[in-house]
């Protein structure tokens, strides 16, 4: 009893002192009085002391209910000692907690926020293959709060449920690659880590889903780009390979023949170089795609221009090029040449797809949308009157190679790169360029060019 104190200790010593003195000096005296004095005062001292110990347990007790109660505790007034100790070890003992346990709230809290920051699903799945644990991500993958769901009723593919199986028994488990169908089907790679002690909620394995779908889908247009591109390069190389082998072999004195067949051969020959050229063209746009161009450029001189130049090919069709352009128009930040190249096959495609004998109309103005950022804004609108174009072609009409027709458009001397380049010089210029067709009735392809530097 180390540190017993002073009083305690008296008090301890005369509640058993008195009532034996008291008893002894009763019998002593024989007096009947003098006993019930002496047991009295016995009582009164015990009472006391008692009193005084009580009062502190209570107190005591009362604090330790504010301690369990997270409550910032308040060291009630203690009459003993040992009870003052015990008080004041009871208040230290609860800062450390509580500072321990605020260490540990923003830690969890911190952890929360880390896995809410990673773009991945990440599922963390208890023995059972329940979800005890998932960020923002995975939240959004399955559409709904996965917690407590068994992981197999909200990803319903059984190679990846056989690899959480296997983690879960402690097996090697190789990386799982799926596909999610739904309006966009998505891929992703199943990574699954097996804790080796049970995590927060009991987490045995860490599901992360890492979302491959932009590179599997950049890796499937580049084999097509390449399939494409050699395609096209490839039937009029063939067609020149077999003119050359014939006026080589059978027709090499047959004047007629090479007569019919050189402009043919020239047409191929032209046809392989307007491709490389494109290509080319688009790889330089794409390169340089990130710089957005500064120089001021004159959108109404630009529009003339074209006209000017396609004027032939418009009376090749019977058709005109109309040109409306309002006065007085702000210089948009670009620069002139790819500027020109967006206008120049808008309108070719309008004179190649528009109705003969009917116009191909080109205007350019203010768009409005002066209260967007880089507004003022102006619209380069080049319109036709041809088939239109069916809504189902709409959103890939800017993919290299995609055409409506392909035919069609191969006997019209087209490559299909003409928009994907448009495409590319829209988004170096941040401007924006949108489609609005009608089967029968004709297309309206707009430009919108800020005016400002804004990016
Ligand atoms: N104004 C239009 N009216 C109807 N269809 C159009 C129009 N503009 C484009 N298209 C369709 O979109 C396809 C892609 O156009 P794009 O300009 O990229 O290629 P292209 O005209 O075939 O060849 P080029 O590389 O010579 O421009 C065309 O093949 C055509 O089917
Ligand atoms: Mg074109």
């Amino acid at each position: 009893m180390k540190g017993f104190g002073a009083q305690q200790r008296l008090g301890a010593v005369l509640i058993l002192v008195l009532p034996v003195l008291t008893v002894a000096a009763g019998a002593w005296k024989a007096d009947a009085i003098a006993l019930m004095c002496g047991c009295l005062a016995a009582a009164g001292v015990t009472a006391a002391v008692a009193w005084s110990w009580l009062t502190d347990l209570v107190n005591l007790a009362d604090f330790v209910a504010h301690l369990a109660g997270r409550r910032e505790p308040v060291a009630p007034p203690l009459n003993t000692g040992i009870a003052r100790r015990l008080s004041s070890a009871l208040s230290r003992a609860h800062h450390d907690w509580m500072v321990e346990s605020r260490r540990h709230s923003a830690l969890a809290a911190s952890y929360e926020a880390t896995l809410d920051s990673i773009p991945d699903p990440l599922f963390l799945l208890d023995g059972a293959r329940r979800v005890v644990g998932a960020n923002v991500a995975a939240n959004a993958l399955v559409e709904r709060d996965p917690l407590d769901m068994e992981i197999g009723a909200l990803l319903r593919v059984p190679a990846v449920m056989d690899a959480v199986d296997r983690a879960l028994a402690g097996q090697p488990t190789n990386d799982v690659e799926f596909s999610l169908s739904g309006p966009t089907e998505r891929t992703f790679l199943a990574r699954l880590r097996r804790l080796s002690e049970p995590g927060v909620g009991g987490t045995r394995v860490v599901l992360a889903l890492h979302d491959i779908t932009t590179i599997r889908r950049s890796e499937r247009m580049r084999a097509e780009f390449v399939a494409n591109a050699s395609h096209e390069l490839r039937t009029p190389l063939a067609g020149l390979q077999g003119y050359i082998e014939t006026l080589a072999g059978p027709a090499r004195n047959d004047a007629p023949a090479r007569e019919r067949f050189l402009p043919i051969m020239l047409q191929m020959a032209q046809r392989m170089g307007r491709l490389i050229e494109d290509l080319l063209s688009l790889s330089r746009i794409e390169f340089s795609e990130h710089a957005r161009p500064t120089d001021p450029v004159d959108l109404g001189a630009v529009v003339r221009g074209v006209a000017e130049t396609l004027a032939p090919q418009a009376e090749a069709r019977s058709m005109t090029i109309t040109t409306d352009i309002a006065p007085d128009l702000p210089a948009i930040p670009g620069q002139a040449d790819q500027v020109a190249q967006v206008v120049q096959n808008l309108v070719d495609n309008a004179l190649k797809y528009g109705r003969p004998g009917t116009p191909v109309e080109v205007s350019v103005g203010l768009a409005d949308s002066a209260a967007r950022p880089g507004g003022p804004y102006l619209a380069v609108i080049v319109r036709d009157h041809g088939e239109g174009i069916a809504r189902e072609h709409l959103p890939r009409l800017t993919e290299r190679f995609y055409r409506c027709d392909a035919a069609r458009s191969r006997e019209l001397g087209g490559t299909g790169l003409g928009l994907a380049i448009v495409k590319h010089i829209v988004n170096r210029h941040r401007a924006h360029l949108a489609i609005d067709s009608t089967e029968g009735k004709g297309s309206t392809f707009t430009v919108t060019f800020r005016t400002k530097g804004a990016s």
